[in-house]
């Protein structure tokens, strides 16, 4: 069978459904799964902080069977003395499969069409595809399906959002994206997921007015106002997404039993009130868990 890398959610075009229906079996499994992975090393390379991403994929080749191995990209000979291309063909030599945290999707790119095994991206600076499946599970989970539902995105046009309008195109779910106009979603991926939306009868669209783009919504999400790698000032962000904050009085436009999303870390008083995070209708901390049950997903499919 020939390698697969997911570095894109476009990557999961083809069964994004079935991948979702299996982190949800496998969550059901509680761990225990009869290591079908025994044998098979994952290489985690990081060049950037990690809570979530590090820990579910350490814990998910575990469960499976494997064996993680956690690797800071920055003590590496990569980038100093050694190209990309070498790299991935030297791991492809050690390991059955890499994650990397990378700040520029060239990097992962050169990485994923020269390694011999499968590349999966744990975030760069376009897309995050395996947060957005974790939070696709998260979805099914509290809202049943996805089609005829909707989900607002709130704050910054980043990695989370771009991956989320590939998701929700795929997945038949209508999405706005709610950013300011300085920080709209890539251009391209708005496009691209607006294609796969008409063609997947849902709705992708910008918009600029959080109050009348929540309006009727099943999920409001949010994220960081300054990612990793960004350097805005608190004070120039709070301007530009000052408007955009999920808080109380935004939540009751939205229907009633709307849930609350977050890929985390998340920072109170900002994106989100601590009232909203800690409320009655977040979920992040489910959608947080479902990072490890979507990542055993990934690696239950790609590394078998
Ligand atoms: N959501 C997420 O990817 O978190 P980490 O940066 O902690 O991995
Ligand atoms: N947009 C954030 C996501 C962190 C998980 C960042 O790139 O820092």
């Amino acid at each position: 069978m020939a390698k697969r890398n997911i570095i894109s959610v476009l990557d999961m075009k083809d069964d994004m459904p079935e991948l979702v229906d299996l982190a949800i079996r496998l969550k059901a499994e509680r761990g225990h799964h009869g290591d079908p992975l025994k044998g098979k090393t994952l290489a985690m390379i990081f060049e950037k902080p990690s809570t979530r991403t590090r820990i579910s994929f350490d814990v998910a080749i575990s469960e499976l069977g494997g064996h993680p191995l956690y690797i800071e990209a920055s003590k590496m000979q990569m980038g100093h003395s050694e190209t990309v291309e070498d790299t991935a063909l030297v791991m492809s030599r050690f390991v059955h499969g890499i994650m990397y945290r990378a700040f520029d999707y060239k990097i992962m790119d050169r990485l994923g069409d020269n390694a011999t095994i499968p590349v999966i991206s744990g975030l760069d600076n376009l897309e995050h595809p395996c947060q957005a499946l974790a939070d696709m599970v998260t979805i099914k989970e509290k809202k049943g399906g996805f089609r005829g539902r909707k989900l607002v995105y709130l704050g910054d046009g980043n990695n989370v959002c771009n991956s989320l309008l590939y998701a929700c195109a795929i997945m038949g779910m209508d999405m706005v994206a709610c950013c300011p106009a300085v920080r709209m979603p890539n251009a391209e991926i708005m496009l691209n997921a607006s294609r796969i939306a008409d063609e997947n009868g849902c709705r992708i669209i910008a918009s600029h007015e959080p109050y009348e783009a929540c309006k009727d919504a099943d999920v409001l999400y949010t994220d960081t106002w300054i990612s990793m790698g960004d350097d805005t000032p608190l004070e120039t962000a709070v301007k530009i997404f000052h408007d955009y904050q999920i808080n109380s009085d935004l939540l009751k436009v939205a229907k009633p039993d709307c849930i609350v999303m977050h890929c985390l870390p998340a920072h109170r008083g900002q994106e989100i009130t601590a009232e909203v995070m800690d409320g009655p209708q977040s979920v992040v901390f489910d959608e947080a868990e479902n990072r490890l049950h979507a990542q055993k997903a990934v690696l239950y499919t790609l590394l078998r």
